[in-house]
Order: C-alpha cells, then structure tokens, then sequence
C-alpha cells in the first residue's frame, strides 16, 4: 500500500513544510510544526481537460446582478455597522476577546432579527442549560432558535441541511473539529477547514452566518487572522472587561463601508444600544475640578466628546512614572516632554496619570492638547471651564496643528450645549459656517493655555 502523503503545518501562522522544524521560519515561533495528512480532492484527479470543461471564463456583461437582501439585526448600532443590516447569505465573523459579551450580543440578536424561519445556534462551548440560563435573564422567549450543543462540523453540516434555517450562529469556530484533520482544535488547519465547510454548504443555500471566533492576546483569531480573507464581513467587539461599554467595529465588510462602528453598554439585561455616546461619556462630571477636560474625537464617522482625566503627584523615586489609560504610553511621554521644554513646567519630579473616562481608547492626535491642558491643569491646580472642549494636534515644538473632520466635532459639541471651542488656528481660518459656540483658535501651547486660562 502507498503511504498516505503528509506534510507538516506551522499551526500559528499556516506556512507549510515537506519536513518537521522546530522553528517556524515564516513567524519565528518555535515547537508549532505538526503533520498533516494530504486529502486528495476530487478536483485533484481530474485531468486539465476536464477541469475546463466544467468551468470557463464568460463575459462578466452576461451575468445579472443579484440584489442585496438585507435583513434588520433589531439593533440600529449593528444594522449601521453592517451597511443597513445583515445581508442574506452573507458569512459574517464576530472577534472579540473571551468575556466580552460576543455571546450574549448574538444571542439577543436571534431574538431580533427579522424575517420568516428558524435561527439555528450552535454552541461548542456552553450546554443547552446554560444557553437557556441565559436567555431567561435577557427575557428571550422566540420560539424560532433552535440549539445545537455539539463540536462535530459534519454533524453540524447535516442539521444545517435538514433544518434549512435563515441564521446559523456557529459559537464560536475556535470549539469546532472536522474528522477530516488530524490537527489540533482551534489550530489554523481545523479552524480554516471549518470555516470553509459552513461557506460552501451556507453559500449555496442562501443561509446567512455569523461565525464567533476568540482573539487572543496579540490581537489575532485563531492565533494569525486566518479567516478574514475568507469570510464577508468582519466585526470586533471591543473594550475594557472590567468597564460596561463596548464597541463594536467593522474590520472588513464587502456589502458597506469599515467607518462605522456601534456603542454598547453591558448590563445587567445583556446589551443595550448608546444612540448617543458622548451624551453617556461625560454624563458623570461632578462640579469643575482641576485635573477634568472634555476632548473630542472620531469613532467611525461619529464625532464622540469624552472626558479626559490627569492626576500628578510628587514622585517618590528617582525615576517619576508615567501612567496612560486609553491612550498610547509613548504619545503621553512625548507630549508631557514638549509641555515641560516648551512652557517650563517642572514635571520631572511629578508622577503623571492620565485617564480616558469610560474605558474607551483614543489613538487620534486630535486629543493631543487636551492631553496638555488636563496636565497642566492638575499640576497648576487651575480647573478648565466646564463649557469647555479642547481639540488640536500637537507637535514637537509646541505648534498647534489641523485637524480632520472639525465641522462634525463643532456640530457635536453645539448640540451638547457647550459654550466655548479652543480648536488650532489653521481649523479656524477655515471654517464656513455659523455655530453658537465660542471659537477660539491657537497656534501653540502656550497661547492655548493662556486662552484656555491656565497661565
Ligand atoms: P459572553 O457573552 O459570554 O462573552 P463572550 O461570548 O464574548 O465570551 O459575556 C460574558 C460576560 O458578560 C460575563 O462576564 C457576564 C456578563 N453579562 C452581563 O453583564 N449581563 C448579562 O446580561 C449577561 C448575559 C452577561
Ligand atoms: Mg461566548
């Protein structure tokens, strides 16, 4: 007998070797070389001529268009996500570190969704009784979700079939195995072999599917992003574990645009919708303290108004620490380096903190002299008005530079009420229409914060 045909398969990156190796020469990671057996598939025994009969180019002018189908999610942040919704047939994947609510968002989302047929849930990683647990707590009680505990593609290949329903739910791809490999759950080889089953057989049959999948900590599904080329649209569910807000971003769609993103908080009753964030995020404030400013920045096409906070204190070791929560460690030590040369506040002694309100993280420039201004606030002792916001890049010598989108963020800020606008100079010159705000434009940091009024 032949021996079967193996080849060994790198199980964090897919690179593919005809011997073992103990490091990875693709991703550098070691001891991730497993064997895998070659299946021959029936397109492989086919001879070329075969092969072109079945299928050969045609003018692309005789083909019809097909029209988008697209069905309401009945969460007006996830149909704007999506493009206006979930589009029939399409194969959709939900990332999102473990605990983040990904679960209980689709499972709210079976309760919603629109249309005639059953929504089949199929979970590897939670039993029937803790699903149901679940759905009690949310108030579920559709009789249209159909659950399926099992690990087993081909078994969930078959109940598919039989069941025909308009949404597969498949919690999450990382659980599922196919006999077809010997490799590792949750390994590339398993995970792109089931993500490709659930395509060929829920393509042909019209059946939409959102596939789970668990980032890990380096920011990757199923260690590398196997499956993003494969799949139609891709979406992130992100935040802080220990905060209840969550935003929910789209990576990649090919039925809309990747500017949109969704704002949830997790409650106690699953996950409800924030039509207006920065009305939530700055809702808090208590009195004018120093050390408080409101910034502005854009999520998605969305401009947000969120609260930033500063905290100095004389630091007791040589070297004073700096701490950054929500926004880039290396951005806040360079912005706190030009503060010191640039207006000569003596912070090397000061321990500097620095708080995103909310849980939320910003990696826009914009913020950058909000970033400024809370500092010297704090360590001044001076409080920034509370009809305030504060937006304008900042560079190295202390020159207040342009920002993008400035209308939308003006707009916001008016229909918050807030009185009083400090924006860069060069935004200012700019502008073209009429607010009701007060606009004050700076070239650099030290005429903001005298403006400001913290000189
Ligand atoms: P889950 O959806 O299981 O996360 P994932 O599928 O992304 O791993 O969410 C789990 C967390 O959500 C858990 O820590 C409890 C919390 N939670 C709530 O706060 N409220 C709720 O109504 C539910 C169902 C969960
Ligand atoms: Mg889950």
């Amino acid at each position: 007998m032949a021996k079967a045909k193996t080849v060994f398969v790198c199980s964090e990156c897919g690179n593919e070797s005809a011997k073992w190796l103990g490091k990875c020469p693709a991703c550098n990671s070691w001891n991730t070389f497993y064997e895998q057996k070659i299946v021959e598939t029936k397109s492989g025994k086919m001879s070329a001529k075969q092969l072109r009969e079945k299928n050969t180019p045609k003018k692309l002018n005789s083909y019809q268009a097909e029209e988008e189908i697209r069905v309401s999610t009945g969460f007006d942040e996830l149909n704007r996500v999506l493009g206006g919704g979930l589009v029939k047939g399409s194969l959709v994947l939900l990332g999102g570190e473990p605990g983040i609510g990904k679960s209980t968002l689709i499972l709210q989302l079976c309760n919603k969704i629109q249309g005639e047929g059953a929504v089949l849930y199929v979970s590897g990683e939670e039993s029937a009784e803790q699903i149901k647990m679940r759905a009690d707590r949310l108030g579920i009680k559709n009789d249209n979700i159909m659950f399926l505990g099992e690990t087993n593609i081909e078994i969930v290949d078959n109940a598919i079939i039989e069941l025909n329903p308009k949404l597969v739910i498949i919690d999450s791809v990382q659980t599922m195995y196919s006999d077809e490999l010997t490799a590792a759950i949750g390994s590339v080889s398993q995970v792109r072999e089931i993500t490709s089953q659930i395509m060929r057989i829920c393509k042909a049959r019209k059946i939409t599917t959102i596939l789970i999948g668990h980032v890990t900590k380096d920011g990757n599904i199923a260690g590398p992003r196997v499956l993003e080329h494969m799949v139609d649209t891709v979406l992130y569910l992100e935040g802080e574990r220990y905060f209840s807000y969550r935003i929910l971003r789209g990576i990649k769609n090919r039925f809309g645009s990747t500017n949109e993103i969704g704002m949830f908080e997790m409650q106690d009753k699953g996950m409800c919708e924030i039509s207006n964030p920065s009305d939530v995020l700055i809702s808090e404030r208590d009195g004018n303290p120093a050390g408080s400013c409101i910034i502005s920045c854009i999520e998605g096409t969305r401009p947000v108004l969120i609260e930033l906070q500063a905290l100095t204190t004389v630091s007791i070791y040589g070297i004073p620490k700096r701490t950054a929560n929500g926004i880039d460690y290396n951005r806040l030590a360079l912005l706190i380096a030009v503060l010191e040369k640039k207006t000569g506040l003596q912070l090397g002694s000061q321990d500097v903190y620095l708080n995103v309100v909310g849980g939320m993280r910003i990696n826009e420039p914009s913020i950058d002299l909000g970033v400024l201004a809370v500092t010297a606030s704090i360590f001044k002792n001076i409080p920034i008005s509370k009809e305030m916001v504060i937006m304008g890049e900042v560079g190295l010598t202390g020159e207040v530079r342009r920002i993008n989108m400035i209308e939308k963020r003006l707009k916001e800020a008016e229909k918050l009420g807030f009185k009083t606008c400090v924006i860069p100079e060069s935004n200012k010159k700019l502008l073209k229409d009429k607010y009701k705000l007060d606009i004050i434009g700076v070239k650099n940091i030290n005429e903001a914060l005298k403006k400001i009024g913290i000189k």
